[in-house]
């Protein structure tokens, strides 16, 4: 079965740590690989702008070996002429090997893992996600700071549009760490995101009330959110204490993730909001942070000053180095060319080392008639034509459904049996006796009457 990176929760623990030892060896000999994936090619369709991504991709496709073709804007594409989507991948994936693909739309990368036999990897879909990011992110981190369970990481800055930080907040809680939200005021992380966190993964927001006022961390809106692991909930919190009690705790960062305002992908509103956050180096006087890391998946706007690059904490420019290593390891294993192995040297297996991604897939619905996705820059609204519905079921009582292409949470307000005239509220003890292949859900009462079902009580 072909393997896709759609999401971060494509790629267990195991073969995330697989992958990093695979880099490591890469590095150790970046020009003497290209026996890896010879003959192969890689298909680099970016519908957005890329500097690192896009050519980190490509010199690491050709250090093992393999080709390129890439399409680097959505005009010099078919996509201008208005193909859609669905139809660009079905007929490069006839061509290539494996896709890489960017685009402004969430969930376009699973929409395009759907549409062909070859591998996809997501390198950004819109404010969604962007799991190799998270690789060379916590390749990073692995680096610097020699683990990942356990360390407190600050994500700061846009947090809501951020991809690379949704991507990168599921990986830590899966790994161990704690986080620490420090968004731009108005910035902060989705509630879908929030919700797969704590449904997903365990992990436990908690949220402070008075903002510190030392430094750079008074803009903390100090919502800390760690794995519900008793080990774990020493560093931050404590469960007994009331918010206020939780803020001296913060004894240290480990690590900083800066990100750039997404100003592009702001909604009406998001502009009025406050100042953007700086880091400088008097920020970095701080004593929590004097042993943190400073990232940022780059480009870097005015958000760290130019100061801090000199300054050894300073590791942005070394986390864009380790994308050509990491994207080497991930290209060759998705091709099918190297096996992932452990430390020790076991070979990473499939099904005993899926601990750390969450469990398999549940049970989905999908149906061309009833609710669709809320969110109006998912691909599911914005290729209507070709793409049916799909979500995957978070619960059945309440009906909650999550978009299995932007993870949007859906609970739908009616539902009815396919067979059946009727509709009924969707929380009522009949509409959890529809079996799930049956039925069909609705936003409001008038989609329902639309589809010609009736109301009863
Ligand atoms: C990020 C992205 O595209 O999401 N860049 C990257 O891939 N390294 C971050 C950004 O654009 O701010």
């Amino acid at each position: 079965m072909k393997r896709d990176l759609v999401t971060i929760d494509d790629l267990s623990n195991a073969e995330i740590e697989g992958l990093f030892a695979l880099a490591d060896q890469y590095v150790a000999d970046l020009r003497g690989q290209t026996s890896v994936a010879p003959g192969f090619v890689l298909a680099c369709l970016f519908f957005e702008p890329s500097t690192r991504t896009r050519l980190s991709f490509e010199v690491a496709m050709k250090r093992i070996g393999g080709s390129c073709v890439t399409s680097a804007s959505r005009e010099d594409s078919s996509l201008s002429k208005g193909e859609s989507l669905t139809d660009t991948i079905r007929v490069v994936g006839s061509y290539a090997d494996a896709i890489v693909i960017r685009h402004p739309v969430e969930g376009s990368a699973r929409l395009a893992s759907m549409m062909t036999r070859v591998p996809v990897v997501n390198a950004g879909d819109g404010g969604h996600e962007h799991p190799t990011q998270t690789l060379c992110d916590l390749y990073t981190l692995w680096k610097e700071k020699g683990r990942i369970a356990g360390l407190s990481v600050a994500l700061c800055g846009d947090l809501k549009h951020g991809r690379t930080v949704h991507s990168l907040a599921y990986a830590l809680a899966r790994f161990g760490a704690n986080i620490v939200s420090v968004p731009r005021p108005g910035l902060e992380l989705p509630d879908y995101v929030v919700d797969k966190l704590r449904s997903s993964y365990g992990t436990r927001p908690e949220r402070a009330s008075e903002p510190p006022d030392e430094s750079f961390l008074r803009d903390l809106d100090a919502v800390y959110i760690t794995p519900q692991k008793s080990h774990q909930l020493t560093l931050f919190t404590d469960p007994s204490s009331n918010d206020r009690q939780i803020l001296p705790k913060i004894a240290k960062i480990d690590a900083l993730y800066m990100t750039r305002t997404q100003r592009e992908r702001f909604d009406s509103g998001d502009e009025s909001r406050r100042r953007d956050l700086v880091l400088d180096s008097e920020v970095l006087r701080d004593e929590r942070l004097r042993e943190a890391v400073v990232m940022h998946p780059l480009p870097r706007v005015d958000e760290i000053d130019s100061a801090v690059d000199a300054d050894p904490r300073a590791a942005y420019f070394r986390q864009a180095e380790r994308g050509v290593p990491i994207r080497m390891a991930l290209l060759s294993f998705l091709l099918g060319q190297r096996p992932l192995v452990k430390r020790g040297g076991k070979r990473v297996g499939e099904k005993a080392d899926a601990g750390g991604a969450p469990a398999a897939r549940a049970e989905t619905y999908k149906s061309a008639a009833g609710i669709r996705c809320p969110n109006e820059r998912c691909i599911s609204r914005v290729e209507q034509r070709f793409v049916v519905p799909e979500f995957v079921v978070k619960s059945r009582a309440p009906l909650e459904l999550r978009c299995t292409f932007c993870e949007r949470i859906v609970r739908p307000a009616f539902v009815a049996g396919g067979g059946s005239s009727v509709f009924v509220p969707a929380e009522s003890p009949e509409a959890r006796r529809i079996a799930l292949e049956d039925l069909v859900a609705y936003d409001s009462a008038e989609q329902a009457q639309l589809a010609g079902k009736v109301r009863t009580t």
